[in-house]
């Protein structure tokens, strides 16, 4: 729960504000009640301003919850701050842990002193960090003159550097180009496989797709759906949109018969049609077919639903009635 201070815009209201203030108490999250297991890839995604930050930070021990509590392998990590942080890494992709003026060796090394890690246990780390992140390219850089890319990975070896087992990453590809994307994923996924805890925070659907295979939806500061990834897309990601360009305008009377089970409907112009499928009734190679024995096919798209929505229609309740998993009756928001 956070105490935040009300204020009226305007000078006025700025001078009463001084003297008088008012807060309201603004619960983050809720009712969060979640365990996760070693070796386990949780991903764990809502919408801006769900609660996700304020989990991971309730997690590391930087916030204080005022109900409820925190265990990291029996201890609370508000506790035992230190002895917590030598097992637990964490990277807010948002911001950096790197000191700003210094160069990213400099960083690493005042880590390693922080963390107690030996000499040759952290040079045999930073070798197997420059392997997969490439981070020996900028080592005497300073972190303010690293690009965002660059930073990331830095900072990505400064949440490993004492090689926690168990690790939170708060959007650890926001910002990045393609390549290195995919480079992060797929070091996640080596950790992962060496049996890290990995709890993702992302809002984007290929970061978590072909890792986690548990997803957590938070909104509102509640846990509104916890289950098997798989499960979920099979249930709500299951529906495709096909847009086939055809050399002239198609005739829709014929393509609707030939395709009863899917949707079809006049695209963005008069030569493009859109066929909406679900992917376990019909195959995109089927819907291009029975559209090329009608009309000269150009070209086509197809479109998949992302995680963004799979969550709005978590929110719809379809979710929960559909599969009756987790989310209970008083954790779902109204
Ligand atoms: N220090 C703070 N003081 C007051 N309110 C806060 C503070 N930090 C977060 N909040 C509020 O708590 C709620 C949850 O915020 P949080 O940062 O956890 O969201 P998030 O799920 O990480 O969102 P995003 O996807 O935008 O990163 C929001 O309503 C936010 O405004
Ligand atoms: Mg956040």
């Amino acid at each position: 729960m956070f105490r935040r201070a009300d204020r009226r815009p305007g000078l006025p209201a700025a001078v009463k504000h001084l003297v008088q203030r008012r807060f309201t108490y603004h619960t983050a999250v809720d009712h969060i009640n979640l365990s996760i297991e070693a070796g386990e890839a949780v991903a764990y995604v809502g919408p801006n301003g769900a609660g996700k930050s304020t989990t991971v930070k309730l997690l590391s021990g930087i916030l204080e919850p005022t109900e409820g509590s925190v265990r990291i392998n029996g201890r609370v990590p508000q506790r035992s701050r230190r002895a917590v942080a030598q097992e637990i890494g964490v990277l807010f992709g948002q911001r950096t842990q790197l000191w700003w003026d210094l160069p990213v060796s400099d960083s690493l090394s005042l880590l390693r002193d922080i963390y107690r890690v030996d000499q040759h246990t952290y040079q045999a780390r930073l070798r197997n960090l420059d392997d997969v992140l490439g981070i020996g390219e900028f080592m005497g850089t300073v972190a303010r003159k690293l690009s965002l890319g660059q930073r990331m990975r830095a900072d990505l070896a400064a949440a490993l550097i004492h090689g926690p087992r168990i690790i939170y990453l708060d959007e650890p590809t926001i910002g990045l180009d393609l390549t290195v994307k995919d480079r992060v994923r797929e070091f996640l996924r080596s950790l992962r496989d060496d049996g890290v805890m990995v709890m993702l925070t992302s809002h984007d659907l290929a970061d978590i797709e072909g890792f986690c295979r548990r997803l957590v939806i938070i909104d509102d500061g509640r846990i509104i759906f916890d289950g098997a990834l798989d499960a979920v897309k099979d249930e709500f990601a299951r529906e495709r949109v096909l847009h086939i360009r055809t050399a002239s305008p198609a005739d829709l009377g014929p393509l609707r018969a030939a395709l009863p089970k899917a949707d079809v409907s006049v695209g963005d112009t008069a030569t493009t049609v859109s066929v909406r499928f679900d992917r376990f009734v019909l195959t995109a190679g089927e819907v291009v077919e029975a559209t090329g024995a009608i009309a000269n096919v150009v070209d086509f798209k197809l479109d998949e639903p992302t995680i963004e929505d799979v969550i709005r229609r978590v929110y719809s309740g379809e979710l929960v009635l559909r599969t009756g998993t987790p989310a209970t009756a008083e954790s779902r928001p109204a």
